[in-house]
């Protein structure tokens, strides 16, 4: 799988172990930095990775900053995103069989690297539902549609 990865400051270590792992376990990474541990600002990282996916160059994306959820609300404002923050692994199933979620947003001051691991291993091995689910999707596209302004 094509996964687009970035994050600040305050996720930039869990964003490299993350690119090293996903990168063993044989998916293409596409690492959008930051790359060091300065001072930098989430909006930018976020718009980076969402436009990423949106625009079908990268199947999913991850977005870590400290608590996760900067990056969470700056990713749904790009038309496309369903961004999730989940802080168990049965949410981020959920955001997966439910929800489609296409950027996982996570917390590196918020939760033990394990419990980030197993999130984003899961959710990226997780596939949608559809059925009823894809209804409501589509009910968020019309959503988009009233509510987004193009780019
Ligand atoms: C940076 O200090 C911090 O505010 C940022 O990483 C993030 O948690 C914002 O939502």
């Amino acid at each position: 799988m094509k996964v687009a990865l970035a994050a600040d400051h305050a996720g930039y270590e869990l964003k490299q172990m993350t690119v090293s792992r996903l990168e063993a376990a044989g998916h293409e990474v596409i690492d959008m930095g930051t790359g060091s541990g300065e001072s930098v600002d989430y909006p930018v990282y976020a718009t980076r990775v969402a436009r990423e996916v949106a625009g079908g160059k990268a199947d999913r994306g991850i977005l870590v900053c400290g608590t996760g959820l900067g990056m969470y609300i700056a990713a749904n404002k790009i038309a496309g995103i369903r961004a999730v923050g989940p802080c168990s692994v049965e949410q981020a199933v959920l955001s997966r069989r439910h929800n489609d979620a296409n950027i996982l947003c996570l917390g590196q001051r918020m939760m033990e690297d394990k419990t980030a691991f197993d999130i984003i291993d899961v959710w990226l091995r997780t596939g949608f539902d559809g059925g009823r689910h894809a209804r409501r999707l589509g009910q968020i596209v019309e959503l988009e549609k009233n509510w987004l302004a193009p780019e």
